[in-house]
C-alpha cells in the first residue's frame, strides 16, 4: 500500500478552497492508502506566534480536520512538535543540504523580500524540514498545492542524495499527488485567482450564515452582460464556479440560461449560492464547534496520533542511524 502524506500550517482557519481542494480528497484517500496527516506547528514558529495563538490554531485545525471526515483511526493524525524523532532526523538532513540551494528556493527570495528584518535560519532550512516531514514515513505521493512543488522537489533531491551518498534505497522519492478529474480549484469572492487564508476574498468552514451571505453579496461582479451568449469574464465565471460546486445541476443550469439571455440578476445568483454553501458549511461548522468542546476527544486522538506516528517516524530514524555509522551500543 503506498503511503500519502499532507500537513498543514495552523494559521488561520480552514475555508472552502481547502475542503474542496484538499480535505475532501483526503477524506477519500483514508481508505485507500496508508495515510498521514499532521498539523505543522513546527514550521509555523517561522513567523512567531504567541503561545496562546499558537495553541489555539492546532487545535482549531485538529478540529477542523476531524470535522471535515479525518478520521482518526483509518489514518495518522498527529501534531508535527508530538514526534521528536522529526528534529533528529532534520539535524541529519541538514548536514546533505546546501546552503545555495536553499538560498534560491523561491519561498526563501520571497521572504528576503517581504520581510528582510526577519530572515531566520528557521527560514533558509524550510525545505529540509518538509523533506523531513516526507520521508520519515517514507511517503510516495504528497497532495499539496502548486506552491509547494518546489519543495517537493527538494525533498527528492535530498532523498535522492542521501540514498547516493550511502549507496542505500532508504527513501522512496516521493510524487506530487495529482487528483486529476477530481481536483477542483475554488476561486475567490474577489473577482480574480483562488481562494487563500490570507487574501481576504475566502469563506471559512467556522463562518456563520449571516457572515457567508454578507461575503457572498459583496463577490466581485460586472454591469452584467450585454449579448446572448456573452462569454464570461473571469468574476462572473468564478461565482458560477462557486455554484458548480455546491449546487444542483438544475440550479447551475436555471442561472446559466439567464444569464446567455441576458435576463441574469446578480442578487439572485448571489443569494442562492450563498444559500447553498451555508447548506454544505454549517454541518461541518457544528460538527468543529463540538469536537472544538470536547477535550478530552481532542487527547485522545492527538495520544493516538502521536503514538503511531512515532512508530512509523522511529523505524525509519533506526534505519538512518545504522546507515549513517551511529551503531546501537
Ligand atoms: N509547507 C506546507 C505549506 O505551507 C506545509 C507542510 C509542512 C507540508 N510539511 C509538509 C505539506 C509536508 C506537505 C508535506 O502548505
Amino acid at each position: 500500500m503506498e503511503t500519502v502524506l499532507s500537513g498543514i500550517r495552523p494559521t488561520g482557519n480552514l475555508h472552502l478552497g481547502n475542503y474542496y481542494g484538499a480535505l475532501r480528497n483526503f477524506v477519500k484517500m483514508q481508505h485507500e492508502y496508508r495515510c498521514f496527516f499532521f498539523v505543522a506547528d513546527w514550521h509555523s514558529l517561522t513567523t512567531y506566534p504567541t503561545p496562546e495563538d499558537l495553541h489555539g490554531n492546532v487545535k482549531q485545525v485538529l478540529a477542523e480536520y476531524l470535522a471535515a471526515g479525518i478520521d482518526p483511526e483509518a489514518a495518522t493524525l498527529y501534531v508535527q512538535s508530538d514526534v521528536p524523532e522529526i528534529p533528529q532526523l532534520y539535524l541529519l538532513l541538514n548536514m546533505i543540504a546546501y546552503k545555495g540551494e536553499l538560498e534560491r528556493t523561491t519561498t526563501f527570495k520571497e521572504k528576503i523580500r517581504t520581510q528582510p528584518d526577519n530572515v531566520n535560519a528557521g527560514l533558509l532550512t524550510y525545505p529540509v524540514l518538509m523533506a523531513t516531514d516526507i520521508i520519515i514515513h517514507k511517503a510516495n505521493k504528497v497532495p499539496v498545492g502548486k506552491d509547494q512543488e518546489q519543495n517537493l522537489e527538494m525533498t527528492r533531491k535530498f532523498a535522492k542524495r542521501f540514498n547516493t551518498m550511502y549507496n542505500v534505497d532508504c527513501f522512496p522519492l516521493p510524487e506530487p499527488f495529482n487528483f486529476g478529474q477530481d481536483l477542483i480549484k475554488i476561486p475567490g469572492l474577489d473577482g480574480s485567482g483562488k481562494m487563500g487564508k490570507t487574501e481576504h476574498n475566502g469563506i471559512f468552514l467556522i463562518d456563520e450564515p449571516d457572515v457567508i451571505r454578507k461575503k457572498v453579496m459583496r463577490a466581485v461582479t460586472d454591469a452584467g452582460p450585454t449579448e446572448m451568449n456573452q462569454a464570461m469574464p473571469e468574476p462572473i465565471r468564478n461565482i458560477f464556479t462557486l455554484l458548480e460546486v455546491v449546487s444542483l445541476k438544475d440550479t447551475v443550469d436555471h442561472f446559466k440560461e439567464e444569464y446567455a439571455n441576458c435576463k441574469i440578476r446578480y442578487g439572485e445568483l448571489k443569494k442562492q449560492l450563498a444559500e447553498d454553501i451555508i447548506k454544505v458549511i454549517a454541518p461541518i461548522r457544528e460538527k468543529i464547534k463540538e469536537i472544538h468542546a470536547d477535550e478530552a476527544y481532542l487527547t485522545r486522538v492527538t495520544r493516538m496520533g502521536a503514538e503511531k506516528a512515532r512508530e512509523s517516524a522511529s523505524k525509519t530514524l533506526k534505519e538512518v542511524r545504522a546507515i549513517i555509522g551511529h551503531k546501537e551500543l
